[in-house]
């Protein structure tokens, strides 16, 4: 998840291990007994580009397909788990490693891989970002549809009520699965995929969230506007998405096992036949993947042919470089920023000294000193040295030693296992401590070395250490916004020269919208129940600008999906690259500014010919593109554009130290602002080693809709590992602002 839920990562990963063992070898067993493998079935995807005109000719293509593969083997048929033939072609389907490879030959296939699982990677946020309650509305915020792709909804949440909105609109030709929830004017729409039908005891067959994730990410975006929410008094205020009008039409595509792939295409196919204007995903693989090889990467291409702008996550794998999971040109990446509050929780010790640490810690202890003890003093029994008790890991801690107790952790991990010990609550130090403020099932505070180690040596200087833990006050961030280390870098593990992530958006203590079906943990034995919650990660980040794009398309909705991408680029709020040492492959064009992307001035637009000319210059063959586009695409030297041509609203380039460098990027830009208007050029570099430069370096426009073009030249040598420079064409009423980052490998 691209939340912080690692607790639940091991329970079921270790579940569906088991599961997916057992029945492979039940199969192999049954059929091949010393030679297991061969017969072994996995899931598969076969991708075979856009659909033909009709949906009758699309599954003819499926018939052909399996017939001229395996006969009139019905059994065989039998097992295709999913047709996609609504929004583009192809096929799920247990296939074994050799009717796979047999299967991959095929005319037809433009890529055959294993489905595999993916993860899942207030309200203050929006005024943060400077879209207020009170900003300017388009009356058609009601017709935008955001389409969520997660673990599901929480219909009956006050964030959903529907009062003041009318029908949806007619274009809207999708459906509630009305298994155990009921949709309204603001949900008007509820599916869900589960491909391998494995269902974790509890798990709603329905679109209904257990987990909460799925609710938090929808409210975020389109929730309406509720007072007085607050998770225990935290974060108190307003809750509200950032287009309360909007409505939301919910895909599950995420159970506890994952995220697979089949049931994330399963779920592309049907939402953009369906109508949905912007799809928001915060799920991400962990593995980078050839462009059509990826799930998300097929189905955001056929979105964005649809003029669907899809909105995914970096990824919560930072803070090293090219940890991003999410990259394709034609869908924005967005990066997890701080917004200015964060949550403090202090620690009173016996002998009165204070110490201030990071959680959210809704519980209240009430003032009362409880004994303290060092969980390396509380292993449970001679088997487990202190060596692991030290980390309070599950099972470590004698509960005869912790019950009633505060342990001292040398980790900041989950709580668990201080929790389960019986303990009272649990202080934890770190040299790397999470750097944002996390929830735990029982009262505690993290705390980096340098107040760890005095809270050490308290215990360590008395016979009777006591302490207590206060319940968590706000604090102001004065650094915000930067980016939180978690956050997964560039540059692109597979095109590094377009900059990705896009953007930046708040992701850290967001309070929105939660399951009743969980707790704040939820852990077995976490008994808070509660209807907002706060959590962090890119997963919280993505739908702020999944909304900020609606919110776009409200006032513009015949911009193409190339087009609102643009404009969120080009007037996010320029970020630090002095506290964000990765600076552009932290933040991307920056922090997003709803407000001002509504009036860009130009914007850097481009359709699926020029993601098409980009796929030929990077090597794509005629055949297989013809097959995604389902028209007569060529590859040839005339349309074979390189990397540094595609109509990008930022510029990278990847080069060697030392290299002299002459490169230059094309780029056509279209006038959104006024008829008459004339734009300069003005480039800042934070270096004299790199010359970059502009032509022509003014533009000057004389109607809306016009284009201009213009080449950036970037010379000279790179004398570190990263430059940061930027262009921005200036009217006097809009800035139009693109980074330009020129890098090498890391010294
Ligand atoms: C339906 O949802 C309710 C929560 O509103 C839950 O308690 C119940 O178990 C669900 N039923 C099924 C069959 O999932
Ligand atoms: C120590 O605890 C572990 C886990 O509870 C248990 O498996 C082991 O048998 C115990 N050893 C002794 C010596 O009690
Ligand atoms: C203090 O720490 C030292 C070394 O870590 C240890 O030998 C000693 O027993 C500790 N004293 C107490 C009171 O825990
Ligand atoms: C593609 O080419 C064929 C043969 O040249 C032609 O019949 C067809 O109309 C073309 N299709 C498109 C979409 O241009
Ligand atoms: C297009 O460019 C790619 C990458 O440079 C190259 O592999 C391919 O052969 C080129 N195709 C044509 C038709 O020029
Ligand atoms: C850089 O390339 C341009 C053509 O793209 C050429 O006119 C210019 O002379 C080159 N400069 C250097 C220093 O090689």
């Amino acid at each position: 998840m691209i939340k912080d839920r690692k607790y639940l990562l091991p329970c079921c990963l270790l579940l569906h291990g088991i599961l997916i063992a057992l029945l492979t070898s039940t199969a192999a067993a049954a059929t091949s007994p010393s030679h297991s493998n061969a017969n072994t079935k996995a899931i598969y995807i076969v991708y075979m580009g856009d659909r033909p005109a009709d949906e009758s000719s699309t599954s003819l293509l499926h018939t052909n397909l399996l017939q001229s593969a395996f006969g009139s083997d019905v059994a065989t048929t039998k097992s295709v788990r999913y047709t996609f033939q609504r929004s583009f072609s192809g096929i799920v389907i247990d296939l074994t490693e050799e009717e796979a490879a047999k299967m991959a030959e095929m005319d037809g296939v433009v890529s055959l891989f294993p489905s595999e699982k993916k993860h899942l990677h207030t309200t203050r946020s929006w005024d943060f970002l400077g879209l207020s309650e009170q900003v300017e509305r388009s009356n058609s915020e009601g017709d935008i549809i955001i389409g969520v792709f997660d673990t599901g909804i929480w219909p009956e949440s006050e964030s959903f009520h529907d009062e003041g909105l009318g029908p949806p609109p007619n274009k809207w030709k999708g459906t509630c699965k009305t298994d155990n929830i009921t949709c309204n004017n603001k949900i008007i729409g509820a599916k869900y995929y589960n491909s391998d039908n494995l269902f974790f005891p509890g798990e709603f067959i329905s679109p209904r969230d257990l987990d909460g994730h799925g609710t938090h990410t929808a409210s975020t975006a389109a929730g309406k506007v509720v007072n007085g929410a607050s998770l225990y008094g935290l974060a108190s205020g307003k809750a509200r998405g950032g287009v309360p009008s909007a409505r939301i039409a919910v895909y599950k595509i995420c159970w506890f096992t994952g995220c697979s792939d089949a049931d994330i295409l399963a779920a592309f196919d049907d939402a953009i036949a369906d109508g949905v204007d912007i799809i928001s995903i915060s799920v991400g693989g962990s593995t980078p993947k050839d462009y059509f090889r990826d799930s998300i990467s097929i189905g955001s291409y056929h979105a964005m042919k649809q003029g669907i702008l899809t909105v995914s996550s970096a990824g919560n794998d930072g803070p090293l470089r090219s940890t991003i999971t999410n990259f394709s040109p034609w869908s924005i990446s967005v990066a997890a920023s701080t917004i200015d509050r964060q949550f403090l929780t202090k620690v009173q010790l016996g002998n009165n000294k204070v110490y201030e640490g990071l959680s959210v810690n809704t519980f209240d202890l009430k003032n009362k000193m409880y004994p303290l003890i060092y969980g390396a003093n509380a292993a449970s029994n001679d088997s487990f040295s202190s060596s692991r008790a030290r980390y309070c890991s599950t099972g470590s801690l004698d509960p005869n030693l912790v019950k009633g107790k505060i342990v001292l952790c040398d980790i900041v991990a989950s709580g668990s296992g201080a929790f389960n010990a019986g303990a009272v609550g649990t202080v934890m130090r770190d040299q790397y401590p999470y750097v944002y403020a996390k929830s735990f099932p029982l009262p505690a505070s993290s705390f980096e070395l340098v107040d760890g180690n005095q809270i050490f040596s308290y215990i360590n200087s008395t016979s009777d250490p006591t302490a207590t833990i206060y319940k968590s006050t706000e604090g102001t961030d004065t650094l915000a916004p930067y980016v939180n280390t978690f956050s997964s870098r560039g540059p692109s593990p597979i095109t590094p020269d377009i900059l990705k992530p896009d953007l930046a958006a708040p992701g850290v203590n967001i309070l929105a919208a939660w399951t009743l079906a969980s707790s704040v943990t939820g852990f077995d034995g976490d008994n808070r129940v509660v209807p907002y919650n706060i959590i962090s990660g890119t997963s919280m980040a993505c739908p702020h600008v999944s909304a900020a794009a609606a919110y776009v398309k409200s006032f513009h909705p015949s911009w193409s999906p190339a087009a609102i991408q643009s404009a969120l680029m080009t007037t996010a709020l320029p970020m630090n690259s002095g506290i964000n040492l990765e600076a552009e492959f932290a933040y991307g064009s920056g922090q997003v500014n709803p407000v001002k992307a509504v009036n860009p001035g130009l914007v850097y637009d481009a359709g699926e010919i020029d993601y098409i000319k980009f796929l030929c210059g990077q090597g794509y063959s005629t055949q297989l593109l013809r097959l995604v586009t389902r028209d007569n695409a060529t590859c040839s030297e005339a349309t074979n554009a390189t990397v540094w041509d595609l109509n990008y609203p930022s510029f990278a380039l990847s080069t060697s130290p030392s290299k002299a460098l002459n490169n230059s990027f094309k780029r056509t830009v279209t006038n959104v602002g006024s008829s008459m208007s004339t734009y300069r050029a003005t480039v800042t570099a934070s270096t004299g080693s790199i010359k970059i430069q502009v032509t022509p370096n003014v533009l000057s426009f004389t109607s809306v809709g016009q284009k201009l073009s213009f080449e950036l030249m970037i010379e000279g040598k790179l004398d570190k590992s990263l430059v940061s420079a930027s262009l921005e064409w200036d009217d006097g009423k809009h800035k139009v602002r693109s980074p330009v980052i020129v890098f090498g490998s890391i010294p």
